[in-house]
């Protein structure tokens, strides 16, 4: 699929809240979703991306936020018909070039420990294990990876 990846504005927000249901066990909702479609001037910045597929449609979404020069991937998803297709990559491509203009250095999520998908896909681009948080998710108690990568 060619997609285009391009900032994520207010009028994605129903269609990212509803992918993020999709592919989030503990999703955010739609109010957490729009302080990152019309961020305001902060030292803490708000960033997000979306995907889009050759018809428009928002098939993959990606947040983030830096601050002080470290960056945490907070939530990212694709929409089940659409993986494998490169749309993950191809947004967290575009956060690296984004995280390049703010001056960051280095950039850090946690993940499930049982998501081999997303721990392929972030290796993949040169992210490496930085520690567990044990039981860290309220839904399962299951751990959370810790995974960083220089910019
Ligand atoms: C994880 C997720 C975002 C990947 O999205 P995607 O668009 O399918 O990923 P891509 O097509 O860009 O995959 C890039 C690479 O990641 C790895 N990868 C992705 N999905 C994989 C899978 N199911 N099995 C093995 N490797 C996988 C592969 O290395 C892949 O490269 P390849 O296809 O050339 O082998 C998607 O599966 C998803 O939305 N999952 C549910 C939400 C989630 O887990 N989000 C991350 C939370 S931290």
């Amino acid at each position: 699929m060619t997609a285009t990846v391009r900032s994520f504005v207010t009028v994605d927000a129903p269609a990212v809240a509803m992918l993020e249901a999709l592919c989030n066990p503990l999703p955010w909702h739609l109010e957490d979703l729009l302080p990152f479609a019309d961020p305001e001037p902060s030292s803490f910045v708000r960033l997000g991306l979306v995907a889009l597929d050759e018809r428009g449609r928002v098939l993959g979404y990606l947040l983030a936020s830096s601050v002080a020069g470290q960056a945490e991937i907070l939530v990212l998803g694709v929409h089940p018909d659409a993986r494998r297709q490169g749309l993950a990559r191809a947004l967290l491509r575009g956060l690296f070039a984004r995280l390049q203009t703010l001056e960051a250095d280095s950039i850090f999520l946690e993940v499930r420990a049982g998501n081999r998908d997303a721990i392929t896909l972030y290796k993949s681009l040169g992210f490496a294990d930085a520690g567990v948080r044990k039981g860290y998710y309220a839904d399962s108690g299951e751990d959370a990876v810790l995974l960083r990568r220089e910019l």
